[in-house]
């Protein structure tokens, strides 16, 4: 069983993005996503994987699309529907697998995830893309580490609706 958790650096009001990239740049964040999704699948929306701007290396990549699929690329495997991405995680038995966003995706998979790790940014920044707050609410927190200044991770624990995929 694969467990699904997802990962978000978010500002005050849920601010995500801006522009088709990232608000912000905090150097201690991106360490701490490279270390936590090294070696796992991760999940994201096609506007996502354009914004990443390169292959993150060992990671599979599974990009959700209603176009048509770009099979240039290896370790990036294209997806039209949740489910056709919560059955390749199942028949490829991966014990983890993160979401990585944005808006869209997040919403669509929150209710799978057994996990929300969050890196909760005490600045507020002009956005154009908002994660969706409310999805935090019935979660409890379990783990609450300062990162920096402006930095705090939390760690979200089981949502009571979620389902084994
Ligand atoms: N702060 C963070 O942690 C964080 C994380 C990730 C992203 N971001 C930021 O968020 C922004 C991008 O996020 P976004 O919300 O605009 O887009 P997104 O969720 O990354 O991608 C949206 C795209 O996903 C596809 N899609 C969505 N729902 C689908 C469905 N039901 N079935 C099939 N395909 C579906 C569509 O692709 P097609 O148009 O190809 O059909 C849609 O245009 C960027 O600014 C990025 O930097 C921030």
């Amino acid at each position: 069983m694969t467990t699904l958790i997802l990962i978000a650096a978010i500002g005050p009001r849920g601010e995500l993005g801006y522009s088709g990239r990232l608000p912000w740049h905090y150097p201690e964040d991106l360490k701490h996503f490279k270390e936590t999704t090294f070696g796992h699948p991760i999940i994201m929306g096609r506007k996502t994987y354009h914004s990443l701007g390169r292959i993150l290396p060992n990671r599979p990549h599974l990009v959700l699309s209603r176009g048509a699929p770009d099979i240039s690329k290896d370790n990036v495997y294209w997806f039209n529907s949740v489910e056709d991405i919560l059955s390749w995680c199942r028949d490829t038995q991966c014990e983890k697998a993160f979401v990585i966003g944005g808006s869209e995706v997040f919403r669509l998979f929150e209710s799978q995830c057994d996990y929300a790790y969050i890196t909760h940014i005490h600045r507020a920044v002009v956005a154009d893309i908002y994660f969706p707050m409310e999805l935090l609410q019935k979660r409890e927190i379990v783990e609450q580490t300062q990162m920096g200044p402006e930095l705090t991770l939390i760690k979200y624990g089981h949502n009571q609706d979620v389902t084994a995929i």
